[in-house]
């Protein structure tokens, strides 16, 4: 089938990690989940996310605040489980409000249970292509799906549109790893890129993450490309039972014709990004009790 089913294999990853950790004894691992605000898509993020380990076996603890928290407050919060044996990962919901600085409160994460990958030294692990580390869940639940449906990066040209820590610059540096599922040539364009059109259609694979809706057309896909679309955005739509509706980077009806495999939105990188997060909370579980 052309569009790559992202909940699929999402839920085999899912089945994989209940079956793992139901064959621990004592005390499951943990993720403590920190969000601040009542941001719509954050709440809803973080229930999927709190759903979905408990679903595996895994402890989900929510610690909601206040937007108005001081970065003291988040400070001490994060330190403190740092310091609890029993919390094996942390995940801080991004975006925080603009008072609070953000970056330094990832870096604040103790880096062996930072499960996001958003630590100055995980993403410095990525860079040095040092296994040992957390990589950001979405890159990685990219890299996943196109080790599960066959899609070789080796000796292609990856264009990435987007440059953010989270998705592009990542990714990016995954792809171009000296190592399998990795090995590709990789141009990363952003919003300053000039002829933007010109070089993606020149995208064996085409990875569109700078979260504006249906910013890709048809006529910026090479024929027989593979596209990935990492946009979850949030349109008006009257019809809807919310009141909008998700769609993604990519304007799916004019790529699909011309790409050879694509993933939909919802239902295709979403799904994966919750998926790698569980996977790196076990790991972190394993590294600390080994
Ligand atoms: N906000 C959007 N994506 C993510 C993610 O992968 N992790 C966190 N913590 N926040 C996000």
């Amino acid at each position: 089938m052309k569009a790559i089913n992202g909940k699929q294999i999402a839920s085999d990853i899912v089945d994989e990690l209940t079956a793992k950790t139901a064959s621990i004894q004592g005390p499951k691992p943990c993720i403590a989940f920190i969000r601040v605000g009542e941001d719509p898509a954050s709440v809803s993020y973080v229930r999927g996310k709190n759903r979905t380990a408990e679903k595996i076996g895994i402890t989900p603890l929510l610690f909601a605040f206040e937007d108005s928290i001081s970065q003291e407050t988040l400070d001490a919060k994060i330190d403190e489980l740092n310091a609890d044996a029993s919390v094996n990962g942390i995940l801080i919901q991004s975006p925080l409000p603009s008072h609070l600085d953000e970056q330094s409160a990832f870096n604040r994460i103790d880096p062996n249970k930072d499960v996001d990958g958003f630590h100055v030294i995980n993403a410095g692990r990525v860079v040095q292509e040092d296994s040992a580390g957390f990589v950001s869940c979405t890159p990685a639940g990219i890299i996943e799906i196109c080790q599960r449906e066959g899609i070789s990066l080796e000796g292609k040209h990856v264009v990435v549109i987007g440059r953010s820590l989270i998705v592009g610059k990542t990714f990016a540096l995954l792809a171009m790893q000296n190592g399998p599922q990795a090995n590709a040539t990789v141009t990363v364009c952003h919003s300053r890129t000039r002829n933007l059109k010109e070089i993606t259609r020149q995208a064996d694979v085409l990875v569109a993450a700078i979260g504006r809706p249906e910013m890709v057309t048809g006529d910026m896909i090479k024929d027989g490309a593979v596209v990935i679309d990492v946009g979850i955005n949030r349109v008006e739509d009257a019809s809807k039972k919310k009141g909008y509706k998700l769609v993604g980077d990519v304007n799916f009806a004019e790529a699909e014709p011309i790409a050879s495999r694509i993933t939909p939105v919802p239902g295709g990188v979403g799904p994966m990004t919750v998926a790698m997060l569980m996977k790196n909370t076990v790991k972190a579980y394993e590294l600390q009790n080994s």
